[in-house]
């Protein structure tokens, strides 16, 4: 199928790895020029010079910034240039106790999940509404609809992503620039992978040991195992191609289903 994504440029953000990597791929296997970005220079070098390999024609690009700095997230915005496709990728998440979460952490988690998302997409909607098209898309999780008890700061976040994506949708009415948001599942990215291996290593089991208690915990997981990244990347590659276009405002899921609401 041809998703008509040919010749549009898009940035996505936290994409040196995980799903945000795996966006970034699926995008470049549709014709798009893709800017990734992460803090470390290394790592985004690297991601760069992959996607480069597996994906020649691409002409891929990277830009280093740290969404809890200020003057980094400035500078990365005054480098952006026309951006058709946004995804608001970067995310952080850990489990934790509710009481053990101090203010600044609550603002941690708050300006890179979603200050970032507001930042950038204040800065690309005025160009996508003046040039008549454009995608803002959300990598928001199920953790966003049913808060977990030991990550209620993520999920608070998460749910501000949803909050977002549907009121800057209100401002595309009759526009075709859409904005839509994405609620991911349990998935295997390169953060989860890391944090399941020293949890493993601390237990003295296996990883895979591992990764069947976590997902066989989380008893509604129609999938009954991890999602990989690509499986997020392929609805939201969707999403932001001009196929999707009657779905705008809305929260679509690639949760593995885990959520068990009808809606
Ligand atoms: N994995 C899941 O189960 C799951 C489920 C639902 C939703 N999600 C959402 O999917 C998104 C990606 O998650 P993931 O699991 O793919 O993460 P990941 O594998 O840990 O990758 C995170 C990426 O973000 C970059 N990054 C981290 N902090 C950053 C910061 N402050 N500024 C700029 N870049 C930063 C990292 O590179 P550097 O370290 O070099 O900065 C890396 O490229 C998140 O929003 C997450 O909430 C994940």
């Amino acid at each position: 199928m041809d998703l008509k994504l040919r010749g549009r440029t898009a940035f996505v953000s936290g994409s040196s790895q995980g799903i945000g990597y795996a966006i970034a791929s699926a995008l470049a296997a549709e014709g798009v020029q893709v800017t990734l970005n992460g803090r470390d220079a290394v790592r985004l070098a690297a991601a760069v010079e992959r996607l480069r390999d597996e994906h020649p024609r691409s002409n891929p690009t990277g830009v280093v910034a740290d969404f809890t700095k200020p003057e980094e997230v400035a500078r990365l915005i005054e480098s952006l240039g026309e951006i058709d496709i946004l995804v608001n990728n970067v995310g952080l998440f850990g489990l934790a106790e509710f009481e053990s979460v101090l203010d600044e952490e609550w603002a941690r988690y708050f300006d890179v999940n979603v200050m970032s998302g507001v930042r950038l997409s204040r800065h690309v909607l005025g160009g996508m509404l003046h040039r008549g098209w454009g995608r803002i898309l959300f990598i928001s999780s199920e953790s966003g609809v049913n808060v977990p008890a030991d990550m209620v700061h993520y999920g608070m976040t998460k749910a501000a992503m949803i909050a977002l994506g549907n009121g800057i949708a209100k401002l595309t009415r009759g526009t075709s620039v859409t904005v839509n948001t994405v609620l991911g599942g349990p998935t295997y990215s390169d953060g989860v992978a890391a944090s399941i291996a020293a949890v493993a290593a601390g237990q003295s089991i296996s990883t895979e040991s591992m990764k069947d208690a976590i997902i066989g915990q989380n008893r509604t997981s129609l999938l009954e195992r991890f999602i990989d990244p690509a499986e997020i990347a392929s609805l939201v590659v969707y999403l932001a191609s001009p196929l999707a276009s009657a779905t705008n405002g809305a929260a679509v899921r690639a949760d593995g289903g885990v959520l068990t609401a009808m809606i």
